[in-house]
């Protein structure tokens, strides 16, 4: 295994949606904040592949990508800092994953909370005990919408990772699972094989799972747009937005165990304004609900205001946006390639 320089890093977003204030106080800003401490490689990629596991018009594909890549640039990822790639002009992340496929088992898969919740709940009808080890037969009128590229997710978040012998992933912890799973794969392919994977371990930021505005017991995800705010928003969506957000009984702002909804509006309030919680706290002590949501209105705008105007700039240079991936994907292809090398000759491919 090649000795890292200094060590790695990758992360990925799939370009499937307006980026909301979850990606970015669970993730991007974290992307950002470890690019300029300049301890590691960094690598950030538009994870298109991905995205094509859920409902999708091709006409707009390409309008997301580019949405993401100019919001990746409006938060502050530099291309002379950090690579910045697309997924799919990447051909070896497809490679590793099916290689990668004949190691992992089905059982994992169908485990992953995410699958799940996306409904492929892909139940067992019977299971057959051998002696190699336990057979568990899908029933197959239960899943018959389900997509393969659903259940293999976490394989390809596998490829993406482990191609680059990444250390560390920035992520919200709701991809934890998927993390784990890679690790797995890495021992389990440098046992059976050679020593080609290193293991890598999440990095979450102080804020790893904001949640939905309109309802406190869901992660905020671009699935469900209703429950919201998004990075771009402009100030009327915004000021709107945190009106309409559920509260918890009561009209103290003072967080709690049974404030769930109140404790994610402090929690974000807090990250954005750079106060502790406490010190919101004390500010808006007797003053109620529609006094805070009013000042967290303002801070919301203010902060994404310099995001909204450069991303806006952005999205009207396509031929920059192009370049950028362009270049991040061909410097991405010659490690990845090298890894893949690598990997088929431990698995004995090629000639
Ligand atoms: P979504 O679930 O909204 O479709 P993605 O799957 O593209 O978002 O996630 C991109 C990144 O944002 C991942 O690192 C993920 O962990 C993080 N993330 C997504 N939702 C949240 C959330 N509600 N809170 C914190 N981080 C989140
Ligand atoms: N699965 C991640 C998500 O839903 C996106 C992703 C794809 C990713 N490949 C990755 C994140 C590799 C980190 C590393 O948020």
């Amino acid at each position: 295994m090649e000795k890292l320089r200094i060590p790695r890093l990758v992360s990925g977003i799939q370009p499937s949606g307006r980026l909301h204030i979850g990606n970015y106080l669970g993730a991007l800003k974290n992307f950002v904040n470890l690019q300029e401490e300049g301890g590691y490689d960094c690598l950030f990629f538009v994870a298109d592949l991905h995205s094509l596991t859920e409902d999708f018009d091709p006409q707009k594909k390409r309008e997301q990508i580019f949405s993401l890549t100019a919001d990746f640039l409006a938060a502050g990822l530099d291309p002379k800092k950090s690579t910045i790639f697309l997924q799919s002009l990447v051909p070896a992340h497809s490679e590793l994953m099916w290689m990668l496929n004949t190691i992992t088992p089905m059982g994992e898969l169908s485990r992953m909370t995410q699958f799940k919740d996306k409904g492929g709940v892909l139940r067992m009808v019977s299971t057959y005990t051998a002696k190699e080890g336990t057979l568990n037969i899908p029933d197959e009128r239960q899943n018959s919408e389900t997509n393969v590229g659903l259940f293999d997710y976490p394989v390809l978040m596998a490829a993406d990772i482990l191609l680059y012998s990444a250390g560390v992933v920035p992520v919200g912890n709701d991809q934890d699972q998927h993390l784990e799973l890679t690790r797995t794969l890495a021992r389990k392919f440098n046992r059976k094989f050679d020593e080609v994977f290193v293991e890598p371990k999440p990095l979450h930021t102080p804020l790893p799972r904001v949640m939905s505005l309109d309802d406190p017991s869901k992660k905020m995800s671009k699935s469900r747009p209703e429950g919201c705010l998004f990075v771009d928003d402009e100030p009327e969506a915004i000021e709107k937005k945190i009106k309409r957000a559920v509260t918890d009984s009561g009209s103290e702002v003072k967080g709690g165990q049974d404030k769930p909804a109140l404790n994610n509006l402090l929690s974000i309030y807090s990250n954005l304004s750079g106060k502790s919680i406490k010190e919101v706290e004390v500010e808006f002590s007797g003053r109620g609900y529609a006094d805070f949501k009013k000042s967290m209105t303002e801070v919301i705008c203010e902060y994404f205001e310099n995001f909204r105007n450069t991303k806006a700039k952005l999205m009207n240079k396509p031929s920059t946006l192009t370049k950028i991936l362009e270049e991040g994907s061909a410097k991405a292809s010659k490690l990845a390639n090298k890894k893949l090398a690598e990997a088929k000759s431990a698995m004995g491919l090629g000639l």
